[in-house]
């Protein structure tokens, strides 16, 4: 299992760390423009290896791209991240081309391959890879939603005063402080509805604090979070690599999925060995469907600025 990480920043750097702390890939490369930059990275990384307990070979790149012939996956990671006060849809300039030309590079060098979409507006540069490539539709995955459960997982177990390992709950829709839908209704807690424990208050309060949760951490950190960011993509390439067929919300290009089409946005999926291997389409309520519907309408703004 070969696996290529583009863009050493902070969230690439920690995607090739959860990656390798975990022990299931036998070599992770690192690509980035900035000279010297991944290679310094992987390095450091490697010499952890030792301490952490790791056998997973990590190299690092200044862009040459014949170094990560035949990997099993591609994380794009690539682009600038936000700024405080900025939203993800405004990076979409710079990003779209960043993004057209790094996937074209992946697949010149591994034509099989499974790409796992980061960089922002992450739904809408996940539409434009789909666009502007040849890979079969499954293997175009973009990373939000896993990182969005994650943040409401954590929001749930600190309104429930509860362990993380006890909650679960899933957030679906656009990438975006307005778009994603957090399933409030199907949120447990060891089985059980989380509304039998919050008022109503409290769970409108879960769905917000989830929502603007990237933007949070932006404005405490001066930039982009990194490693929860990190740790969901980590989490959905080990769900290729041992094909393992859990079900993650992830981008997805919908072709009359939850009556939905042309765009890639978070919805359940099972992920494995093949990429997205099946869309779970869950029933939905009323609310929840006009939730997806308006966070569609969103992604579909967005897309329109792509030049195609
Ligand atoms: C975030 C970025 C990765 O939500 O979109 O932190």
């Amino acid at each position: 299992m070969k696996v290529t990480v583009v863009g050493a920043g902070a969230v690439g750097a920690s995607c090739a760390e959860y990656v390798a702390i975990k022990d299931f890939a036998s070599e992770v490369v690192i690509l980035d423009i900035k000279e010297g930059f991944a290679e310094g990275k992987a390095m450091d990384l490697m010499q952890t290896a030792s301490l952490n307990g790791f056998d997973t070979k990590i190299t690092g790149s200044t862009n040459d791209y014949s170094k990560t012939a035949n990997s099993d996956v591609c994380v794009i990671t690539s682009g600038i991240p936000r700024k405080p006060g900025m939203t993800r849809e405004e990076l979409i300039g710079i990003n779209a081309g960043i993004v057209k030309s790094v996937s074209a590079s992946l697949i010149e060098h591994s034509p099989n391959t499974i790409i796992i979409v980061v960089s922002n507006p992450m739904d809408t540069m996940t539409y434009l890879v789909h666009k502007t490539t040849s890979l079969s539709k499954n293997r175009i995955i973009g990373m939000g939603g896993a990182l969005d459960s994650a943040r409401f997982k954590y929001r749930l177990a600190e309104a429930l005063g509860a362990p993380i390992s006890d909650v679960d709950g899933m957030v679906i829709g656009g990438h975006s402080d307005k778009g994603m839908v957090p399933l409030i209704g199907k949120a447990v807690r060891n089985s059980v509805s989380v509304s039998e424990f919050l008022s109503e208050e409290r769970m409108d309060q879960v769905v917000q604090d989830t929502k603007v949760g990237g933007a949070t951490l932006t404005g405490l950190l001066g930039t982009s979070a990194w490693y929860a960011p990190g740790a969901a993509v980590s989490a959905m390439v080990q769900a290729i690599a041992c094909d393992t067929k859990k079900i993650f919300p992830c981008s997805a290009l919908l072709d009359g999925e939850f009556g939905l089409n042309d765009l890639s946005i978070g919805v359940p999926c099972v992920l494995g060995a093949n990429g997205i291997e099946k869309i779970v389409e869950i029933s939905l309520s009323d609310a929840e469907k006009a939730k997806l519907a308006e966070s569609a309408e969103g992604v579909k703004k967005t897309n329109g600025l792509l030049e195609l």
